[in-house]
């Protein structure tokens, strides 16, 4: 312990060791200069190995704060981080470039990660949520925008819903969460007056996850409990679709292993008359936090990824520790034949999408999200570009910017305004990786083509 301590600092020790050696030297001026090699040889090694292990630690150490960036506001100097966000040339080239250039030959590294061009928009910003959340989920009906849960920080949840009138721009209402709802990574979906909630995780970090269902009457605030799911469920895609509350996809019990079933419950006026969920057919790729959409006779599943941060063993908080994801942007549809087809994926890999779209003139509307990690430093890439898909075509276009980067969104559209609150941002626009999570709000004129 000491000698690590002292080793770090490497030329300290070093120094007041080779002292040391001098005076038991000069008061034993009969030990023979054999036995001090000897000795000189057994203490340089020891504190080679010592520097060593201190080099192996602060690594380890850095590694560990650098995954703890990605997900919370923190201050923490992280090297690779300070190397990324270094602007090095004044070229207008994206910073990803830069990076790229600068710590390898640019065609070896998939580009996914990086922004793609896309048309600046004029955004307004609007009142903050009354709290900042990341993994927050919301619906809206009509102009009633309801905006569920979510992280405030990793050590703290929200157990209740805001709620935003788009028609006066305020934020005008609270409405409690029933204790044994879920706080993140839950299915979600509504019929225009019932918001039915499904499973999800309970607590704080990387906790784990309750089957526990619920309806709201958005009408009278009232609460029903659901059937529970058949098995938990991280952020599964949710979709009420044809009389019927689809669930599928998401993570399993671990956080990480992505689950394939999908199952259906009958549901109306916030209430069920079957006792159990059925199973319907599974979902050609697992994993959570994807956009599910119903649109007329067809089902859409839309990005998302493959694992997820799980809770530390043994931890007592479930502290979240990072393992491998593979996002990607993927399209899958379900329509009468009950079949899924696979569709055009999106125009770049886009994960923490859930609650991030509206569906406007026929077509879907995806705001942020996440995408690959960047290939050399490996850390957590946001998406700041707003996606459309041409419901007639079935064609993508990447079509403005969000004022930046941002992930788990939640957005809205009303009166000929694209709105999103909530999320977690980037740290700035050189650099797309995770840092601060917000309450704010946005809107801007849509004017598709
Ligand atoms: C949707 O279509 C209507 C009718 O063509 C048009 O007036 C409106 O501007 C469109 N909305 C957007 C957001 O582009």
């Amino acid at each position: 312990m000491a000698l690590i301590f002292q080793a770090n600092n490497p030329k300290k020790p070093m120094a007041s060791l080779t002292a040391g050696f001098h005076r038991h030297n000069n008061h034993r001026s009969h030990s023979s200069s054999a036995s001090k090699i000897i000795i000189f040889f057994c203490l340089s090694a020891f504190l080679g190995l010592a520097i060593i292990a201190n080099l192996f630690r602060a690594s380890l150490s850095t590694h560990y704060l650098s995954i703890a960036t990605n997900w919370v506001d923190t201050n923490a100097p992280v090297l690779i981080l300070k190397l990324a966000a270094t602007p090095h040339n004044s070229n207008n080239k994206g910073k990803d470039g830069k990076i790229a250039q600068r710590m390898g030959p640019q065609r070896f590294l998939s580009a996914t990660f990086a922004d793609l061009p896309a048309p600046e928009w004029q955004w307004e910003q609007m009142p903050s949520a009354p709290v900042p959340r990341l993994d927050g989920y919301s619906i809206q009906i009509k102009n009633t925008f309801y905006v569920f849960a979510g992280y405030a920080h990793l050590d703290h949840v929200h157990s209740h819903i805001d709620v935003f009138d788009f028609s006066i721009n305020k934020w005008v209402d609270q409405i409690k969460m029933p204790n044994e709802m879920a706080h993140s990574h839950l299915g979600i979906a509504s019929d225009g007056r019932y918001i039915y909630i499904v499973s999800g995780q309970y607590g704080t970090q990387c906790s784990g996850p309750t089957t526990a269902s619920f309806s709201l009457d958005t009408a009278t605030k009232k609460w029903k409990p659901l059937p529970p799911l058949p098995a938990p469920r991280y952020a599964p895609a949710t979709q009420l679709w044809k009389g019927r509350l689809h669930v599928m996809g998401g993570s399993k019990e671990n956080r990480h292993t992505p689950g394939r079933d999908h199952w259906s419950l009958a549901v109306k006026d916030g209430e069920t008359l079957e006792q159990q969920w059925r199973d319907e057919v599974p979902i050609p790729r697992g994993g959570p936090h994807r956009a599910c959409i119903a649109v007329n006779d067809r089902l859409f599943v839309i990005g998302g990824q493959e694992g997820d941060f799980m809770a530390k063993p043994g931890s007592p908080i479930f502290k979240c520790s990072r393992r491998h994801e593979v996002v990607y942007g993927d399209v899958y549809m379900l329509d009468d034949e009950m079949k899924w087809k696979i569709l055009p994926p999106m125009p770049k890999p886009d994960s923490h999408i859930e609650c991030a779209w509206v569906i406007v003139n026929n077509s879907i509307i995806i705001t942020g999200g996440t995408t690959e990690k960047h290939p050399v430093t490996k850390r957590m890439m946001l998406v700041g570009e707003v996606f459309q898909f041409h419901l007639d075509t079935m064609k993508w276009s990447v079509i403005g910017k969000l004022p930046y980067r941002i992930k788990t969104t939640l957005t809205g559209f009303w009166d000929g305004w694209l709105y999103f609150t909530s999320g977690q941002r980037d740290r700035g626009p050189d650099n797309p990786q995770p840092k601060k999570v917000v309450g704010e709000t946005w809107r801007t004129k849509l004017h598709l083509s």
